[in-house]
């Protein structure tokens, strides 16, 4: 029989609500807080605040009976055996995670609490943040017979983050004692031994009763050096494949087909080789520039992620050239683009490739339809509507009269669209695949010119390219 735990989780951003609803489907017992009171009212009324797969059904699922949100981490504090901290840990302007959220926490939890806690990190951390946890425990006069603190990074993607969270490829616990190690394996229990994946309920994913999730124990600063370097690595995988992509666009090869070649090397692996307009998001540039931070502090030489993002940095701006040198000048061209988000799958636009490439075309006199099926809302907020930034209804609308379509985010519902109608009511059929979404045969046959990434163009698209435009 597993035990039902109560578990306070410190922060309703995207790991922390869907930890916390998770943990609710997991049995146990889940206090939600956060500072922000109109999330939390927001919350109460079982509202999503971020557009995220499986999340309604189970704040709902959970709402009143596993799951309860408050503002108030001292009373948290006092109900819950295990902390989780799950606040912002954001890029400070010296590139480095301004870690004053976890910092303000640690200190509140350490004046509330009463008895035994266990306090755990899931924010994405630098090495020792743990170490400085307890510090700010002991400086408060918390003796270290009442707490213990652990690492359990989390990763989830962003869109599949239930599912990544309820079906993980592994599940990492950083302790460094053992009554630590064995309420974190009650937590996670119901995954590691399968008995969640009988429930007739349980959300779909790859894991099944006879196929667990493995659970790895290590010490609290390898759990944190596990979560800072995956992201890493992660992030080096597309930047080494969109440089690859860059030489296939010179000689002629198309990337797409190099990708299936390296990545069905088992020992390289078929994800994260997809070349486009590089890596966004909240965590991938902002964990790369923190570990990177953290090397050089500690005196090691890690130039590899300079490089990283040096090429992620680059692959905007060829992308840009491209586009350039399609239309040849932009002042006064209408470019249709779709995709706003990060990625496909997500209303998040936070350092958004597609975003970056909007502003660049703005400031070149372009005028900008475009349309995202979740991030319009958002995007509206940084790149507000004006005569030459516009908000388009459907993709149909975005591609009216423009002289290029962009696809900037890999949604796939615009693998669906009706090329047939695209072509007839653009004012050329034009469409710069900033993602390789598309497949340039289906278009070609539409009477496109595509150009992808890495894609080798038609001979006769070079030529149309090169002289578009031309009086
Ligand atoms: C990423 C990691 O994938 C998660 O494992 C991790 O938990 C999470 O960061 C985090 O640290 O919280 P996420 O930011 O949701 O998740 O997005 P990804 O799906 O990893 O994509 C990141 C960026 O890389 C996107 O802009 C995406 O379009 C781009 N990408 C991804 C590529 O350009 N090519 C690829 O092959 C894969």
């Amino acid at each position: 029989m597993e035990e039902q735990l109560t578990i306070g989780i410190i922060g309703s951003g995207y790991v922390g609500l869907v930890a916390a609803v998770c943990f609710a489907e997991l049995g146990h017992y889940v206090i939600c807080v956060d500072s922000d009171e109109s999330k939390v009212a927001l919350l109460r009324q079982g509202k999503a605040p971020i557009h995220e797969e499986y999340l309604p059904q189970l704040l709902e699922r959970h709402q009143n009976g596993l799951i309860e949100f408050t503002t108030a981490l001292k009373e948290a504090t006092e109900r819950a055996q295990i902390l989780f901290i799950a606040v912002g840990t954001p890029q400070d302007h010296a590139g480095t995670a301004d870690l004053s959220y976890v910092d303000a926490v640690a200190s509140e939890i350490a004046r509330a609490i009463t008895g035994y806690r266990l306090i755990v990190e899931k924010s994405t951390v630098p090495v020792y943040t743990s170490e400085w946890i307890r510090r700010i425990m002991v400086r408060n006069g918390v003796s270290r017979e009442l707490f213990d603190v652990a690492s359990n990074p989390e990763f989830l993607r962003e869109g599949t983050a239930v599912a990544d969270f309820l079906h993980p490829d592994r599940i990492v616990i950083g302790v460094d004692s053992e009554r630590a190690a064995v309420l974190l394996r009650r937590v996670y229990a119901p995954l590691t031994t399968g008995s969640y994946y009988r429930k007739t309920s349980a959300i779909p994913g790859a894991r099944t009763p006879d196929h667990v999730p493995p659970l790895f124990e290590t010490s609290t600063k390898a759990a944190e050096i596990i979560k800072h370097a995956s992201n890493a690595f992660l992030a080096m995988k597309i930047s080494f494949i969109n440089v690859v992509s860059n030489i296939c666009e010179a000689v002629g090869a198309d990337i797409e087909q190099v990708s299936q070649g390296i990545g069905s090397d088992r020992r390289i692996g078929n994800s994260f080789l997809k070349a486009g307009i590089g890596y966004g998001g909240s965590c991938f540039p902002k964990d790369v520039a923190a570990f990177r931070y953290v090397a050089e502090h500690l005196g090691v030489e890690f130039g590899l992620l300079h490089e990283v993002e040096k090429v992620n940095r680059e692959q905007k701006k060829r992308f840009f050239r491209k586009v350039r040198s399609a239309l040849w000048t932009f002042r006064g061209k209408k470019l249709g683009v779709l995709g706003l988000a990060f990625k496909g799958g997500t209303d998040d636009i936070r350092e958004s490739p597609a975003i970056d490439l909007v502003r660049m075309f703005l400031e070149e006199g372009c005028m900008i339809s475009a349309y995202d099926p979740a991030a319009m809302e958002r995007a509206s907020y940084v790149l507000p509507s004006s005569t030459h930034m516009m908000y388009a209804e459907d993709a149909y609308e975005a591609a009216r009269d423009a002289d290029a379509l962009l696809v900037l985010t890999d949604w796939q519902e615009f693998i669906d669209l009706d090329f047939d109608r695209l072509s007839r009511i653009m004012r050329y059929p034009v469409v710069i695949d900033g993602r390789n979404l598309l497949d340039p045969s289906v278009m070609r046959r539409y009477g496109f010119t595509y150009l992808g990434v890495g894609r080798a163009a038609a001979p006769q698209e070079k030529e149309a390219t090169f002289f578009y435009n031309l009086p």
